[in-house]
């Protein structure tokens, strides 16, 4: 099932998920499954289970947009257990389409998350990778990327979302 994807501006997207506590379920796979569906379909390298209006801690992640199965990746209740470097790039959000501001993060990092059997593991990305484990995991935390860019930039990108919100564009 696709799910279409909510936009800034939505509640659940700046409050902190529920970790699960459930693992190893049909219901718990679906939602892997369908999120994974709906990414792809949006064309994203990773969503947040937020993003369509689930207020749970599951992310799915997958930087070769659907080319390489084995780069899937699935994080529930995922933690950041180290970080080192920075690197600096256009990032961008499916629940804000059509912004992308220059963001600075870590350029390694390593989370700590379980998969949908519950197993936990570890895993390490650099550069792009790093990027998306960070801002999936920041969505679980109910933190957005523009929380990142400069104030005045976050308020022309309000101003103009407030603008399309009056025109019912958004
Ligand atoms: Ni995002």
């Amino acid at each position: 099932m696709i799910y279409s994807i909510v936009k800034y501006g939505q509640p659940v997207l700046e409050q902190k998920s529920e970790s699960v506590s459930e693992f190893d379920t049909p219901e718990l796979q679906k939602l892997v499954d369908d999120m994974f569906e709906s990414m792809y379909a949006a064309r994203g390298v990773g969503l947040a289970a937020p993003q369509i209006g689930i207020g749970k801690q599951v992310a799915v992640i997958d930087v070769t947009s659907g080319e390489d199965p084995a780069q899937k990746i699935v994080l529930i209740n995922p933690e950041i257990v180290e970080q080192e470097g920075s690197q600096t790039s256009e990032e961008g959000c499916l629940s804000l389409p059509t912004f992308r501001e220059p963001v600075r993060r870590p350029r390694k990092v390593t989370v700590r998350a379980s998969n949908a059997k519950g197993a936990k593991f570890e895993i390490t990305g650099e550069d792009l990778l790093a990027r998306a484990l960070l801002h999936e995991t920041d969505h679980l935390n109910g933190t957005l990327y523009i929380n990142y860019i400069s104030p005045l930039k976050r308020d022309l990108i309000r101003r103009k979302i407030r603008k399309l919100q009056k025109a019912g564009e958004w």
